[in-house]
């Protein structure tokens, strides 16, 4: 399904210094869409006319809030919200999991999505027209995975989350999804290469997808989430979806 004009429309995603984040990025800057990015370290986008950056640790509040004000004091709205922000470790069994480690997870994983998400849905209640709220969610929010305790939990959390959201907002003019992407390439994906498998077994199953080369595309998840934005006829009849396979 093609993709209309894009051109001025605005999107903040979270986690924007590398992987899905970035390439989200300069797949939408291509597009002629105004961004809005945030990560902790250094983003490689240069703020101009298209581009706001912010470095911040999404679950800092008052650093999201300021980062959705000065989006709109900049942009003037904001048409579509991706909170993509996420860790994937602590990979560990569950009965070695501290709370300390786990919290850390969550912090990231949930509380940054769901401050992400408390700011957008305000901006859309306080100007006309929709928003589109997009959380990037995985796979492993709906199947336990072993050693993957943490991240399991937090990913759930977001689809259950965002299905809240919905419930809530809809009638203010957000519309809201929880996203699983497909495997991609990125340093996330690295790192899991790169545990043990006495922590997760699953661990050879993903040097596979490696020498098979059998990921999502960057441009494929942004298509794919750009549709669900953008033309209401593709959107997903569940709050939580997957995107489909590019490969076989
Ligand atoms: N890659 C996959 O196969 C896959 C599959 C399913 C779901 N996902 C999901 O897709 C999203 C993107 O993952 P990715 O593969 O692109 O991972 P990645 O390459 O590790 O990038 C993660 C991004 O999140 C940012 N981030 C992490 N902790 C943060 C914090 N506390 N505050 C602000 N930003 C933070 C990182 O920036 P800084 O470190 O600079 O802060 C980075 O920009 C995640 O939600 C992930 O769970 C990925």
């Amino acid at each position: 399904m093609e993709l209309p004009d894009l051109s001025g429309k605005v999107a903040v995603i979270t986690g924007a210094s590398r992987g899905l984040g970035a390439g989200m990025a300069t797949d939408f800057l291509a597009r002629g869409m105004k961004v809005a990015l945030s990560a902790r370290s250094p983003l490689p986008f240069e703020d101009g006319e298209h581009v706001i950056t912010r470095q911040f640790d999404v679950s800092d509040p008052a650093a999201m809030k300021e980062f959705c004000a000065a989006t709109v004091a900049r942009f003037g709205r904001i048409d579509l919200w991706i909170n993509n922000a996420g860790v994937i470790h602590p990979v560990i069994k569950a009965r070695d999991l501290g709370g300390s480690a786990l919290y850390q997870s969550l912090d990231v994983n949930v509380l940054g999505v769901l401050y992400g998400s408390q700011n957008f849905v305000r901006h859309v209640e306080s100007r006309p027209g929709e928003g589109v709220l997009l959380n990037i969610s995985s796979g492993a929010a709906y199947t336990g995975i072993s050693g993957w305790a943490a991240y399991c939990m937090g990913k759930a959390s977001v689809d259950r989350l965002t299905e809240v959201f919905q419930l809530e907002e809809a009638a203010n003019g957000v519309s809201c999804f929880s996203v699983a992407p497909g495997i991609i390439d990125t340093d996330m994906q690295a790192q899991i290469r790169d545990c043990k498998e006495d922590v997760f077994p699953n661990v050879a199953q993903f040097h596979e997808y490696k020498s098979q080369n059998m990921y999502n595309s960057v441009e494929h998840v942004a298509k794919h989430l750009l549709q669900m934005a953008f033309v209401p006829g593709a959107r997903p009849d569940t709050v939580s979806a997957r995107i489909p396979a590019e490969k076989g």
